[in-house]
Formats: C-alpha cells, structure tokens, sequence
C-alpha cells in the first residue's frame, strides 16, 4: 500500500529549506576537496607551459611547472592527482609509455619526491599519447588494435609507472583482460598494494574532443567505437564493470560523467566497490565557454554538477575543475 497523502494544502518540505542552516543541517551530498582528482598534462620537450585552447585554465606541462601545479592543487586541498604524458618520440607501440626515462615516469619521480605520502599519484595507462597512430595499442596487419599484443604492452607500463612512485595504477585503453593482466604484472613485480582504478565503462563518448588537443592522443584514422563502448548501453556497461571488479579492479570509473549517471548508479548500487566519475573535457568546456559568455554562472554550475555526480554514487571525481572547486569547498 502506498502511503496515504497528506491532507491538503500541508506542505512539509519547505519547513526544511527555510534558512541556509536549516538546509546544511539535512543536505544529504556534500563535495570535498579530498574527494577530487585533477587530471595534469606533462609534456615532453618543452620549457614553458603551453595553453589548452579548449580547456581554460589548463596547460601541457614541463616537470617543472607540473610541480608547481601540483604545489598550487595540494595547497586548494586536492590530495590527488592524474598524470598523462606526452612524449617527443611516439612510434607504432609506444614504447615511451614504459620506458623507465619515459616523460610521465619523470613526472612521477618528481611528484612523489615532492609529496611522498601527502598526494596520490594516479599514472593513466594508455598508449594512445604514445602511439604514432593515436590508438590506444598495437595494430594488427589490417589496422585493427590487436587486444592480447596490446596487453603485454600495458603489463610493461604499469610495472614502469609503479616503479616510478604511481600509488594507482589507471587502465584506460579498454582493452579486454587488462585489468587481470595489470593485476598480474604489478604482482608479480612486487606491487601487490598497488590498487588499480579501472574505467570500467568508458564510453566512445563525442565529449573528449578538448582532451584529444590537450593530450594529442586523436587517432589517425578510424576512431574508437571497436574498443570503447556504445553510448546506448546501460546493461553492457554493468557487464564490464563486473568483469573488471571479478579481474580485480579496486576503484571503478565510469566516464563521462554527467550523461552517464544512471550508470554510475547501477554500478555503485550494484558492484559497492569505490566508485569514481570522470567529469570529462568536454564537460568542462562546455560549462567555461557558456561562463566567458555570460550565459550562466560557471561556478555554481560547477558546484551543482559536482554535487550531482556524488548524489548519483561517485566516491570520488575526477574533474578539470578540482583546483577551482578545492578553492570553494
Ligand atoms: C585515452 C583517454 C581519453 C580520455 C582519457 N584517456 C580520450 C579518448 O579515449 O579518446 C578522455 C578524457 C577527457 O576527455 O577529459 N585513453
Ligand atoms: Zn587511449
């Protein structure tokens, strides 16, 4: 049976909304700055940041000012970071990605003797930045991204980016298998504390334009729908997600963020792991580009979605907007 209505005109939800105080009293969501991961673009080859154009606020890095950007992050109250490199030399395999020289294995380095313990360093792993061809593996004869050549790839990285002080590992080329084949690598090289964030239904979304910019990794040709997943599928999604938390995936990830937050639902309700949301590129521009028009209010836009993405399940997000955010919370 349901409940029976209260006898018009009773109203009892604005009793509750009355003062700011009132209000804080029974928020139910709240965003902390803790709960923040910042994505940073380290670049080989350079000396001076370089802008992103699509994505204000944001620049490819040297080493050095990405210390200095991740000094300004930990002094807003962000305790996270994610790293993407950009390497001078890219090649069909991306070897940078696992070289122990390689440019985000130096970011690391440096980061993690910035920070110790005091920031988590998660190192994305992909090949896309590194591969001459911008997918996110090897190819096969026929172009097509080879899935278990590309696997023994990824082991070499996540081996690489722990040995250089990542305390996360994040597979993002989703690859089938990869976080079994991370989890053993890492193992077996001794870094079995070493969790795996997996994004576990990563969507073949048309809203990571901006990043493609910021991280060159656009494939040459083709795109991406034969490995990331169809905007369309909600049932799929859980499919994978459980498959990576049966392969051992600590964290899952759903991306993008706000399009997707019926999925993020299910798979927090439904897997209970530690559930993240990436508030992805596009997101980001589309909220700075109605901002600089005067269109709406771009911060509290910002605080509105962030809310929103923790209301649908998300346990931690990761977001362009972690410093402007931090500052605000
Ligand atoms: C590459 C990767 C992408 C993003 C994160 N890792 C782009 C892609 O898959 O084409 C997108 C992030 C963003 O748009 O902010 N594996
Ligand atoms: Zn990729």
């Amino acid at each position: 049976m349901p409940p029976t209505p209260p006898p018009f005109p009773v109203s009892r939800s604005r009793r509750l909304r009355r003062t700011p105080v009132l209000r804080q009293l029974v928020r139910e969501t709240g965003v902390e700055a803790a709960d923040l991961v910042a994505p940073l673009f380290v670049k080989e080859g350079i000396d001076q940041p370089v802008p992103i154009g699509a994505m204000p606020g944001h620049s490819q890095h040297p080493v050095e000012t990405l210390r200095k950007e991740a000094a300004e992050l930990a002094a807003a109250g962000v305790r996270s970071l994610l790293l993407f490199g950009i390497p001078v030399a890219k090649d069909a395999t991306g070897t940078q990605a696992w070289d122990p020289d390689g440019i985000v294995q130096q970011a690391l380095r440096a980061l993690a003797a910035d920070f110790g313990d005091d920031m988590v360093l998660v190192a994305d792993l992909c090949l896309c930045e590194y591969t001459d061809h911008g997918h996110c593996g090897a190819l096969t004869q026929d172009g097509q991204v080879a899935n278990d050549a590309t696997l023994e790839l990824y082991r070499r990285t996540a081996v690489a980016q722990a040995q250089a002080g990542a305390t996360v590992i994040a597979p993002s080329g989703m690859m089938d298998g990869q976080v079994a084949a991370i989890r053993e690598a890492l193992d077996t090289a001794g870094f079995e504390q070493t969790p795996i964030l997996a994004y576990a239904a990563k969507f073949a979304s048309s809203l990571y334009g901006p990043f493609r910019e910021a991280a060159e990794g656009a494939p040459r040709f083709g795109d991406r729908t034969g490995y990331q997943m169809d905007p369309a599928n909600g049932d799929e999604a859980l499919r994978e997600a459980a498959i990576d938390a049966a392969e051992g995936a600590d964290l899952l990830m759903v991306k993008p963020a706000l399009a997707y937050l019926d999925v993020l639902w299910r798979i927090k309700q439904d897997l209970g792991l530690p559930t993240a949301a990436y508030h992805v590129s596009g997101e980001y521009a589309m909220v700075k580009a109605a901002a600089e028009r005067g269109w709406i209010d771009g911060d509290r836009v910002m605080l509105e979605v962030l809310t929103s993405i923790k209301r649908a399940g998300a346990d931690l997000i990761v977001t362009y907007f972690a410093k402007d955010a931090a500052r605000l919370l």
